[in-house]
């Protein structure tokens, strides 16, 4: 998934086999065994924050529908805000209209993955669960009284390993060291 820091044109020209949907966003739909996989592009040129504009939200709509299976939804932009006040000015902006469409749908939704906040941070939003793991570069301090920073910190870079079972999702935290 691409993020603020991201450049969908230099995305599609190194990656030029990455799928698209029609309006040319980096967004896809993968079926596994397991339950269908949704990949959704929140990134908006030029701003920090994210963004699910009409085109992508209809197309998650055309994704997920009559799909009754387990649903995953991956995105970079979390649409919830987390305690941290400089990231949750930046989360996606559109997390209400995003809910909407998930609320309609008969999607089983099992689990959103959300990058952005470079900490590892878990909860579940409006009912659905979710998981984000640290950066592979830099983290964001683990700080709740910042305002107008996000300060931050140079805790060791992590990664997340998931394993999806019949029944369930584990998500186990790793860390990258030296
Ligand atoms: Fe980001």
């Amino acid at each position: 998934m691409i993020g603020n820091h991201d450049d969908r044109d230099a995305f599609r020209a190194a990656f030029p086999d990455a799928p698209r949907n029609r309006h040319g966003f980096v967004q896809q739909v993968v079926d596994t065994p397991m339950g269908r996989f949704v990949l959704l592009d929140t990134h908006e040129p030029g701003r920090p924050e994210g963004r699910l504009c009409e085109q992508r939200l209809e197309w998650l709509g055309e994704a997920i529908e009559g799909w009754s299976g387990p649903l995953f939804l991956f995105l970079h932009h979390p649409p919830f805000p987390v305690g941290f006040d400089r990231m949750d000015r930046i989360r996606l902006q559109d997390g209400d209209a995003l809910a909407s469409v998930l609320a309609r749908s008969n999607a089983s939704i099992w689990h959103l993955f959300v990058g952005h906040l470079h900490r590892n941070v878990a909860g579940s939003w409006r009912g659905w669960p979710f998981t984000g793991v640290r950066g592979t570069s830099h983290q964001i301090a683990l700080d709740f009284t910042m305002r107008s920073d996000a300060p931050v910190s140079f805790e060791a870079p992590g990664y997340g390993v998931v394993l999806v079972e019949a029944d369930g999702v584990i998500v186990h935290f790793g860390e990258v060291t030296s």
